[in-house]
């Protein structure tokens, strides 16, 4: 998704808002650009392709100003051109924005009648246009952008520079995030709080409908209603350190490596480590639920599934776990006595937001499973489960993943014990399971080596097949996604019990097949599957463990072997490995691993 950022300052912005736009890489973006008032006239800078391009134009033409707005473009409407990069200037306006304005055909025809001409394919443009003619009516800055506001629909962030005005920035927020930073004398706006990390901790988040207008005092922040609306000023942890990449070649290989770590913080908001007692946020009261609606999209919905597994198996809960963009239409059959659980590593994702506001509307408490506790989603539902994993860049999520399921393990335990499923000495054996996992993944991230050699050879095939039965039917979703979102060599995840209603039609001597088979309750049966597909051919990667090794049929290509452990944690140890495989396939590939083409890491648009 784009990157905003714009900063009314007392200090030279243009090195500054080219520094704010590097922290919004991960969003993904193909084009990018920079406006500000330089001797009386909007001027702007703008290339196709990543900020280097951007800031070999400042090299030659650099923007000399305090007040200045900036954007990474990930595009929607129009060709990633420098003619569709942002900012858009007409007239007296320079606009930077993120989301689609959903009429702006209507609108862009309105303009065109009225003797209007466009320069771009843009839906961004008909915002300058119509706030240019507002202006032009002699509406102040602020009444005019209220005038301009109230004709469009869809969503959207805004940012943006009147000619003439140029120590003052107006900003709105309908959909896509934007946050407010409170400086000495200046004023930051920004998609979110990592954006404004290098300048200001003092941070306030805009709500859906707000709109804002900036100067070196402060800010004026208004509803949806024209009120002045009070959005406090929070301070936000500088996550500078978390944004560097140490002496990792990738952010994603950085956030493969910080598993361990990271899982053992999130597990301990979750668990009395003293007691070893089980310590769920929140007043969700398990035993008087009916069911549980999991939405969400991606990885997260993956990580869904794999709580599934867990919960029902545990508590003997119903659950069940959709892709929001299908729920969201489809008229769900919903229960009162249910919970629905938004799992999303960032809390904006359109599609998941749009699931979660439709269960809660028809009276479901709601909880969130998020790692941006700041985000739309954690601020929208009755009980907040963060992830705790920190900022995660790559695009490819990873830590979050498995952050996400130790927080499904910690709900399954919590759920089992309130509805009387499991004995006190039975939540502790459980607790201690899920504390010891962060070693075991530290352990599973020791197989890079062997990983890496595999690589070489996955990294030539055309078509890869992942095969598991229960939480691995999940994981071998998890594995197929990772490799062909970094890779962009096509995969598939599937229940290995399905390999004979289809999928065996694909096994031939050049289709790596990674079957994934701890040594639990289902190994017996993929251990048959593992067979029928050795003998037609099919080159195996066995991702197994130490018990497992031991039973697995011969022939496969290659055996990996993860540490044992119980079924409760084995999701969370065998992620590495698929993680880990992706990563080097990708590497050897050359591919853009932390931003891989067409993707974004907030789809806050559906
Ligand atoms: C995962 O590697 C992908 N980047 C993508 O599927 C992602 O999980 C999905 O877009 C959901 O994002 P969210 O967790 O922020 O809601």
């Amino acid at each position: 998704m784009c990157g905003i950022i714009g900063i009314v300052g007392v200090a030279p912005v243009q090195d500054r808002l080219i520094d704010s736009l590097k922290r919004l890489e991960y969003r993904g973006y193909d084009s990018a650009g920079i406006a500000a008032e330089v001797d009386g006239k909007l001027q702007r800078r703008r290339a196709p392709g990543k900020l280097r391009e951007l800031e070999a134009v400042l090299e030659r033409e650099p923007l000399v100003a305090t007040t200045g707005i900036g954007h990474t473009r990930w595009a929607t409407h129009g060709a990633p051109t420098e003619r569709n990069a942002h900012p858009h200037i007409v007239g007296r306006v320079a606009v930077v924005h993120n989301g689609i304005i959903e009429n702006f055909a209507e609108l862009k025809a309105e303009l065109i009648a009225a003797g209007r001409t466009f320069q771009s394919d843009t839906d961004t443009e008909v915002v300058a246009h119509l706030l240019d003619a507002e202006l032009a009516t002699g509406l102040s800055p602020l009444e005019a952008f209220r005038a301009t506001l109230a004709r469009l629909r869809g969503a959207f962030a805004l940012c943006i520079l009147i000619g003439g005005e140029d120590e003052v920035i107006l900003a709105a927020r309908n959909g896509p995030p934007l946050a407010l930073g409170y400086g000495d004398g200046e004023m930051y706006v920004g998609s979110d709080g990592l954006a404004l990390g290098p300048f200001t901790n003092r941070i306030a988040y805009l709500e859906d409908g707000d709109y804002a207008i900036l100067d070196h005092k402060g800010a004026q922040v208004f509803d949806q209603a024209g009120q002045v609306a009070d959005r406090p000023i929070k301070i936000v942890p500088a996550s500078a350190v978390l944004m560097e990449k140490g002496n990792y070649r990738h952010f994603m290989e950085k956030e493969i490596h910080d598993q361990p770590e990271g899982c053992q913080r999130t597990i301990a908001a979750y668990v009395d480590t003293i007691a070893s007692t089980i310590a769920v946020p929140g007043e969700i009261d398990f035993a008087a639920l009916e069911r549980v609606q999991i939405v969400a999209c991606g990885t997260s919905y993956i990580a869904g599934v794999v709580g599934k597994y867990l919960i029902e198996q545990l508590a003997d809960l119903p659950v069940d776990v959709e892709i929001a963009s299908e729920f969201r239409y489809r008229s769900p059959a919903l229960r009162p006595r249910s919970l629905v659980i938004a799992m999303s590593q960032s809390g904006e994702t359109a599609d998941t937001l749009a699931a979660l506001r439709y269960c809660q509307e028809r009276g479901m408490q709601s909880a969130a499973v998020v790692n941006a506790t700041q985000s739309t989603m954690a601020r929208t539902v009755d009980v907040v489960w963060p992830i705790h994993c920190g900022p995660e860049i790559g695009v490819a999520s990873t830590k979050a993943f498995t952050a996400q399921v130790s927080v499904m393990v910690a709900v399954a335990i919590a759920a089992a014990k309130a509805r009387g499923r499991i004995d006190a000495a039975e939540e502790t054996r459980l607790v201690n399971v899920l504390m010891g996992a962060p070693r075991l993944i530290a352990e599973a991230i020791g197989l890079e080596d062997a990983i890496r050699d595999i690589a070489a050879e996955v990294a030539k095939a055309r078509d890869v097949l992942y095969l598991g039965r229960g939480p691995m039917s999940a994981l071998a979703l998890e594995g197929a996604l990772k490799l062909k979102e970094i890779s962009y060599i096509h995969a598939e995840g599937y229940a290995a019990g399905e390999l004979k209603h289809g999928p065996i039609a694909l096994v031939d001597d050049q289709t790596p097949i990674v079957i994934l088979a701890p040594f639990d309750s289902y190994f017996e049966k993929s251990a048959s599957n593992m067979s029928e597909v050795m003998a037609r051919g099919g080159q195996v990667v066995f991702i197994t463990d130490t018990e497992g090794a031991k039973h697995a049929p011969a022939g496969a290509k290659v055996v990996v072997t993860a540490p044992s452990s119980d079924p409760l944690v084995s999701a969370l140890v065998m992620s590495a490995p698929i993680q880990l495989l992706a990563y080097h396939v990708a590497v050897q590939k050359g591919a853009d691993v932390d931003q891989p083409r067409n993707l974004a890491k907030s789809v806050t648009v559906e």
